[in-house]
Protein backbone atom coordinates (compact mmCIF):
# COMPACT_ATOMS: atom_id res chain seq x y z
CA UNK A 1 0.00 0.00 0.00
CA UNK A 2 1.61 3.44 -0.87
CA UNK A 3 1.95 5.25 2.68
CA UNK A 4 0.03 8.42 3.46
CA UNK A 5 -1.74 8.49 0.05
CA UNK A 6 -4.79 10.59 0.68
CA UNK A 7 -7.86 9.26 -1.40
CA UNK A 8 -11.19 11.64 -1.86
CA UNK A 9 -14.53 11.62 -2.97
CA UNK A 10 -14.33 13.80 -6.86
CA UNK A 11 -17.41 15.83 -7.65
CA UNK A 12 -18.37 17.41 -10.32
CA UNK A 13 -17.78 20.57 -8.83
CA UNK A 14 -14.07 20.18 -8.76
CA UNK A 15 -13.39 21.38 -11.76
CA UNK A 16 -9.39 21.76 -11.83
CA UNK A 17 -9.13 18.48 -10.00
CA UNK A 18 -11.09 16.66 -13.37
CA UNK A 19 -8.91 18.73 -15.77
CA UNK A 20 -5.87 17.11 -14.58
CA UNK A 21 -7.34 14.26 -14.54
CA UNK A 22 -8.20 14.13 -17.92
CA UNK A 23 -4.72 15.29 -19.11
CA UNK A 24 -3.32 11.80 -17.42
CA UNK A 25 -6.22 9.20 -18.92
CA UNK A 26 -4.94 10.20 -22.40
CA UNK A 27 -1.80 8.53 -22.28
CA UNK A 28 -2.93 5.90 -19.69
CA UNK A 29 -5.04 3.94 -22.08
CA UNK A 30 -2.96 4.58 -25.59
CA UNK A 31 -1.12 1.59 -25.19
CA UNK A 32 -3.71 -1.02 -24.67
CA UNK A 33 -6.78 0.56 -25.69
CA UNK A 34 -5.84 2.66 -28.25
CA UNK A 35 -9.54 3.83 -29.73
CA UNK A 36 -10.84 3.80 -26.25
CA UNK A 37 -10.31 7.51 -25.23
CA UNK A 38 -9.96 9.29 -29.01
CA UNK A 39 -9.68 12.43 -27.38
CA UNK A 40 -9.73 15.09 -24.64
CA UNK A 41 -13.66 15.54 -24.54
CA UNK A 42 -14.18 11.36 -24.29
CA UNK A 43 -11.88 11.67 -21.39
CA UNK A 44 -14.03 14.72 -19.62
CA UNK A 45 -17.32 12.72 -20.56
CA UNK A 46 -15.92 9.98 -18.90
CA UNK A 47 -15.52 11.38 -15.74
CA UNK A 48 -18.52 13.32 -16.04
CA UNK A 49 -20.17 9.38 -16.05
CA UNK A 50 -19.12 8.88 -12.92
CA UNK A 51 -20.95 11.40 -10.69
CA UNK A 52 -24.48 9.81 -11.75
CA UNK A 53 -26.56 7.70 -9.68
CA UNK A 54 -24.91 4.22 -8.32
CA UNK A 55 -21.80 5.87 -9.15
CA UNK A 56 -18.65 6.83 -7.05
CA UNK A 57 -15.48 8.52 -8.05
CA UNK A 58 -12.40 8.47 -6.27
CA UNK A 59 -8.62 10.81 -6.90
CA UNK A 60 -5.65 9.84 -5.20
CA UNK A 61 -3.86 12.95 -4.63
CA UNK A 62 0.06 13.65 -4.71
CA UNK A 63 2.05 15.72 -2.12
CA UNK A 64 1.23 19.26 -3.66
CA UNK A 65 -2.72 17.80 -3.54
CA UNK A 66 -2.58 17.32 -7.77
CA UNK A 67 -4.55 14.39 -8.89
CA UNK A 68 -2.11 11.27 -9.66
CA UNK A 69 -5.18 8.53 -9.91
CA UNK A 70 -8.73 8.10 -10.19
CA UNK A 71 -11.25 5.16 -10.12
CA UNK A 72 -14.61 5.16 -10.74
CA UNK A 73 -16.99 2.69 -9.03
CA UNK A 74 -20.88 1.05 -10.51
CA UNK A 75 -22.47 0.37 -6.68
CA UNK A 76 -24.76 -2.41 -6.48
CA UNK A 77 -25.86 -3.99 -3.65
CA UNK A 78 -23.89 -7.47 -4.33
CA UNK A 79 -21.33 -7.06 -6.67
CA UNK A 80 -19.88 -3.49 -7.17
CA UNK A 81 -17.65 -3.22 -10.60
CA UNK A 82 -14.60 -1.10 -11.02
CA UNK A 83 -14.51 1.24 -13.81
CA UNK A 84 -12.31 2.98 -14.50
CA UNK A 85 -8.82 2.63 -12.95
CA UNK A 86 -5.70 5.07 -13.87
CA UNK A 87 -2.57 6.11 -12.51
CA UNK A 88 -0.61 8.83 -14.15
CA UNK A 89 2.14 7.81 -15.86
CA UNK A 90 4.39 9.41 -14.01
CA UNK A 91 3.02 7.53 -10.69
CA UNK A 92 2.65 4.42 -11.95
CA UNK A 93 4.44 1.22 -10.14
CA UNK A 94 4.12 3.13 -6.76
CA UNK A 95 1.22 1.27 -5.41
CA UNK A 96 -0.94 4.27 -6.38
CA UNK A 97 -3.44 1.30 -8.29
CA UNK A 98 -3.10 -0.74 -5.64
CA UNK A 99 -4.49 1.43 -3.12
CA UNK A 100 -7.20 3.06 -5.24
CA UNK A 101 -8.50 -1.14 -5.51
CA UNK A 102 -8.53 -1.30 -1.81
CA UNK A 103 -10.29 1.97 -1.37
CA UNK A 104 -13.14 0.67 -3.10
CA UNK A 105 -13.25 -2.54 -1.74
CA UNK A 106 -13.25 -1.03 1.56
CA UNK A 107 -16.17 1.24 0.42
CA UNK A 108 -18.12 -1.97 -1.58
CA UNK A 109 -17.59 -4.10 1.74
CA UNK A 110 -18.68 -1.34 4.44
CA UNK A 111 -22.10 -0.88 2.36
CA UNK A 112 -22.63 -4.29 2.48
CA UNK A 113 -21.44 -5.55 -1.01
CA UNK A 114 -19.50 -9.05 -1.15
CA UNK A 115 -17.65 -8.77 -4.30
CA UNK A 116 -15.91 -6.27 -6.47
CA UNK A 117 -15.28 -7.10 -10.76
CA UNK A 118 -13.29 -5.23 -13.32
CA UNK A 119 -13.18 -5.56 -17.06
CA UNK A 120 -10.06 -5.24 -19.04
CA UNK A 121 -9.90 -6.43 -23.10
CA UNK A 122 -7.60 -6.68 -25.08
CA UNK A 123 -7.91 -4.70 -28.32
CA UNK A 124 -4.68 -4.97 -29.97
CA UNK A 125 -4.18 -9.03 -30.52
CA UNK A 126 -1.45 -8.74 -27.92
CA UNK A 127 -2.55 -11.45 -25.70
CA UNK A 128 -3.44 -15.33 -25.66
CA UNK A 129 -7.58 -14.48 -25.16
CA UNK A 130 -7.38 -13.47 -29.09
CA UNK A 131 -5.79 -16.61 -30.31
CA UNK A 132 -8.87 -18.57 -29.57
CA UNK A 133 -12.40 -18.84 -30.74
CA UNK A 134 -14.01 -17.24 -28.05
CA UNK A 135 -17.51 -18.53 -28.99
CA UNK A 136 -16.54 -22.11 -29.58
CA UNK A 137 -14.03 -22.22 -26.69
CA UNK A 138 -14.22 -19.63 -24.31
CA UNK A 139 -13.56 -22.21 -20.97
CA UNK A 140 -10.04 -22.75 -23.19
CA UNK A 141 -8.96 -19.20 -22.97
CA UNK A 142 -8.65 -19.59 -19.31
CA UNK A 143 -5.60 -21.79 -19.18
CA UNK A 144 -2.07 -21.50 -19.97
CA UNK A 145 -2.73 -17.19 -20.04
CA UNK A 146 -0.07 -15.49 -21.83
CA UNK A 147 -0.32 -11.81 -22.09
CA UNK A 148 3.18 -9.00 -22.91
CA UNK A 149 4.67 -7.91 -18.83
CA UNK A 150 2.78 -4.88 -19.25
CA UNK A 151 -0.75 -5.74 -19.89
CA UNK A 152 -3.74 -4.52 -17.55
CA UNK A 153 -4.64 -8.31 -17.27
CA UNK A 154 -1.49 -8.95 -14.87
CA UNK A 155 -2.54 -6.11 -12.56
CA UNK A 156 -5.68 -7.23 -11.83
CA UNK A 157 -3.88 -11.27 -11.51
CA UNK A 158 -1.59 -9.10 -8.48
CA UNK A 159 -4.65 -7.67 -7.26
CA UNK A 160 -6.03 -11.01 -6.09
CA UNK A 161 -8.45 -10.80 -9.19
CA UNK A 162 -9.46 -14.04 -10.29
CA UNK A 163 -11.14 -14.07 -14.02
CA UNK A 164 -14.37 -15.45 -14.40
CA UNK A 165 -15.63 -14.42 -17.56
CA UNK A 166 -14.59 -13.73 -20.79
CA UNK A 167 -16.90 -11.67 -23.63
CA UNK A 168 -15.97 -12.21 -27.33
CA UNK A 169 -16.50 -8.45 -29.14
CA UNK A 170 -17.26 -7.19 -26.18
CA UNK A 171 -14.76 -4.23 -27.73
CA UNK A 172 -15.92 -4.74 -31.14
CA UNK A 173 -15.11 -7.20 -33.52
CA UNK A 174 -12.20 -9.67 -32.24
CA UNK A 175 -11.61 -7.74 -29.24
CA UNK A 176 -12.79 -9.37 -26.62
CA UNK A 177 -13.53 -8.79 -22.66
CA UNK A 178 -11.75 -10.01 -19.98
CA UNK A 179 -13.82 -10.24 -16.53
CA UNK A 180 -11.99 -10.24 -12.78
CA UNK A 181 -14.04 -10.39 -9.86
CA UNK A 182 -12.86 -10.73 -6.04
CA UNK A 183 -14.66 -11.69 -2.84
CA UNK A 184 -14.07 -8.41 -0.49
CA UNK A 185 -15.71 -10.17 2.83
C1 LIG B 1 -3.04 -0.50 -14.34
C2 LIG B 1 -2.72 0.69 -13.42
C3 LIG B 1 -4.02 1.33 -12.91
C4 LIG B 1 -1.92 0.15 -12.22
O1 LIG B 1 -1.63 1.23 -11.33
P1 LIG B 1 -0.20 1.33 -10.64
O2 LIG B 1 -0.26 2.39 -9.62
O3 LIG B 1 0.83 1.45 -11.69
O4 LIG B 1 -0.12 -0.10 -9.96
P2 LIG B 1 0.60 -0.48 -8.58
O5 LIG B 1 1.91 0.22 -8.48
O6 LIG B 1 -0.35 -0.30 -7.45
O7 LIG B 1 0.88 -2.02 -8.83
C5 LIG B 1 0.37 -3.07 -8.05
C6 LIG B 1 1.01 -4.35 -8.56
O8 LIG B 1 0.59 -4.60 -9.90
C7 LIG B 1 1.71 -4.62 -10.76
N1 LIG B 1 1.35 -3.88 -11.97
C8 LIG B 1 0.90 -2.62 -12.03
N2 LIG B 1 0.62 -2.28 -13.29
C9 LIG B 1 0.92 -3.34 -14.04
C10 LIG B 1 0.85 -3.59 -15.39
N3 LIG B 1 0.41 -2.67 -16.27
N4 LIG B 1 1.26 -4.79 -15.85
C11 LIG B 1 1.71 -5.71 -14.97
N5 LIG B 1 1.77 -5.56 -13.64
C12 LIG B 1 1.39 -4.36 -13.19
C13 LIG B 1 2.82 -3.91 -10.03
O9 LIG B 1 4.09 -4.38 -10.44
C14 LIG B 1 2.52 -4.28 -8.60
O10 LIG B 1 3.01 -5.56 -8.29
P3 LIG B 1 3.67 -5.87 -6.85
O11 LIG B 1 2.55 -5.67 -5.85
O12 LIG B 1 4.14 -7.26 -6.99
O13 LIG B 1 4.75 -4.86 -6.68
C15 LIG B 1 -1.86 1.78 -14.12
O14 LIG B 1 -0.68 1.19 -14.56
C16 LIG B 1 -2.55 2.46 -15.27
O15 LIG B 1 -3.16 3.50 -15.11
N6 LIG B 1 -2.43 1.90 -16.48
C17 LIG B 1 -3.06 2.49 -17.65
C18 LIG B 1 -4.57 2.43 -17.59
C19 LIG B 1 -5.08 1.02 -17.43
O16 LIG B 1 -4.56 0.09 -18.06
N7 LIG B 1 -6.11 0.86 -16.59
C20 LIG B 1 -6.68 -0.43 -16.30
C21 LIG B 1 -7.60 -0.81 -17.38
S1 LIG B 1 -8.57 -2.17 -16.90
Amino acid sequence: MHMGLVIENLDESQNDRIELISQFLLPCFQKYSPDWLPNKKAALNLIMSTFGEQRRSRVALGENGHPIGWIGAITDEDVWEIHPIAVSPDNQRKAVGKSLVADVESLARSSGAVAVWAGTSDETASTSFSSIDLYKEPGRSFENIETPEDHPIQFWLKMGYSIVGVMPDEEGLGKPGIHFAKRVV
